[in-house]
């Protein structure tokens, strides 16, 4: 029996990917557009619709960089709205744990899980930038360890939080007049380093108990983080190679925490681009590179990474001589760590450049960015089968570059290949997220009630 492949569909909005100037484009606001990809992903048997997030506006030389107002309105109330025009399609969000509280963050999702009856999803993020951290904490910020130390012991109270109605406690008894059972449901209390809270939790017990937790992050921190907690990966790790070391390295840490492999799934996102020939699509992958690096992008790209002021820099010109402004104040803010090497870094773009003989704009095209799969529909299922079977993952978030039709032709194209291939489903056979991932339904991990 082979593995079977776990699709998702990324809403485009906070990435590079999305190509807003192309004729095809809509909104990325309008709930029209939310509604026909998620119901396009629903119509192909995907397993979840996937949001992004990024709090803040990222700025370069002190001015939006304007490519991110593109997609960025609230997950949960975009989420919510989906619930009701979907029917088995589970719904991811984006939500980070530096800024939030875990009492709200809990009751909201445990509210999402009912309102589409166990859908449910939370992609568990520290973020990585104190910029936008002075839209919430006083300008405050936690360091890297800090971080995750919060995110952990905020999944922790989390848990206990929807764990703390047993699942019996709403009975409803009109002979009685008695509505729950037993003295005390959703009573918690809670006192560690980062929160110390008490109470009692306004949700009963949702139907997954614990929506499913995807956790995305790739320092050691982070890994560990998901093999103790999360039931799935959102990667960055896209190539075979990188992807099967990764895959290794985060499920041989499982077993440390009495988990087995099937526990955690590894999802990287992906693109792709179809074509009636393999000639075609790679035509039309070079044609979507140019449209996302425009001469402007190219130009902002590179200030990045050479953290200076390039806008005199003719996009079809050679790179800059002078090596990347280590030591001054970021010209890009929202986007720490992008480049930990920037000296070396460039240096390698140069020597590229110099080799291929490439111009700004076609450097930065070669560089930053890569179709995962390109090819004719069959290649492009024979290709991600591959990647799967090889456990280099277990499924993708596919990231279309069009908003809202962008999968459109994966669901017409590719899902049926893969169908026949036997490993895509044909119709849902559960009805929760966790059953669509071949999740174990989650048990209670908290001793309810206490702390
Ligand atoms: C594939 C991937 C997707 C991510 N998506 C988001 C996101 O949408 N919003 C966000 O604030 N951070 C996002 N992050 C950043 C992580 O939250 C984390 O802060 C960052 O990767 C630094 O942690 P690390 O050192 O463990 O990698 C993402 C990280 C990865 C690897």
């Amino acid at each position: 029996m082979p593995k079977q492949i776990i699709l998702a569909a990324h809403f485009p909005g906070v990435n590079n990917t999305t190509v807003w100037s192309d004729p095809a484009s809509g909104s990325h606001i309008d709930f029209a557009s939310f509604v026909h990809l998620a119901r396009t992903a629903e119509r192909g048997r995907f397993d979840f619709f996937f949001l992004a997030e990024g709090l803040r506006l990222r700025e370069q030389r002190g001015r939006i960089h304007d490519l991110d107002v593109v997609g960025r309105p609230d997950t949960l109330t975009v989420l919510a709205a989906l619930a009701a025009v979907t029917t088995h399609l589970g719904l991811a969000g984006t939500l980070n744990t530096t800024f939030r509280e875990p009492y709200e963050l809990a009751r909201q999702l445990a509210t999402l899980d009912h309102l589409s009856a166990g859908r449910a999803a939370w992609n568990v993020v520290t973020t990585s930038d104190a910029f936008t951290g002075e839209n919430f904490r006083r300008g405050g910020y936690l360091d890297r360890s800090l971080r995750y130390e919060r995110a952990a012991e905020f999944v922790r109270v989390a848990r206990r939080l929807w764990e703390s109605w047993p699942a019996d406690a709403v009975v409803g008894d009109r002979a009685t007049g008695r509505y729950v059972r037993g003295a005390d449901p959703g009573v918690f209390a809670h006192h560690g380093d980062q929160f110390d809270i008490a109470g009692h939790f306004t949700v009963p017990r949702s139907p997954q108990l614990h929506p499913v937790i995807l956790q995305a992050g790739d320092s050691p921190e982070g890994r560990e983080f998901a093999a103790s907690s999360a039931d799935a990966i959102f990667s960055r790790h896209g190539t075979l190679a990188e992807g099967r070391e990764f895959y290794r390295d985060v499920k041989a840490r499982l077993s440390r925490y009495g988990r087995t492999p099937d526990d955690l799934k590894i999802i990287p996102g992906a693109t792709f681009v179809l074509g009636d020939t393999d000639a075609e699509a790679q035509e039309r992958a070079h044609h979507i590179r140019r449209q996302q690096v425009s001469p402007q992008t190219a130009i902002l790209l590179l200030e990045q990474l050479w953290n200076r002021d390039l806008s005199g820099y003719d996009p079809d010109g050679p790179l800059p001589a002078e090596d990347p402004a280590t030591d001054a104040a970021a010209v890009s803010r929202g986007r720490a760590g992008m480049y930990p090497d920037p000296v070396g870094t460039a240096r390698r773009w140069r020597a590229l450049a110099g080799e291929k003989g490439l111009g700004i704009r076609d450097l930065v095209i070669e560089v930053t960015g890569r179709q995962s799969f390109v090819g004719t529909p069959q290649r492009v299922a024979e290709q991600m089968d591959h990647f799967v079977q090889s456990d280099a993952a277990d499924g993708f978030i596919l990231v279309p570059h069009l908003t809202p039709g962008g999968l459109d032709e994966f669901v017409d194209r590719v899902v049926p290949l893969l169908q026949e291939r036997g490993v895509f489903r044909t119709e849902y056979t559960g009805t929760t997220l966790r059953e669509h991932l071949g999740l174990r339904a989650a048990r209670p991990v908290t001793r309810v009630g206490a702390a």
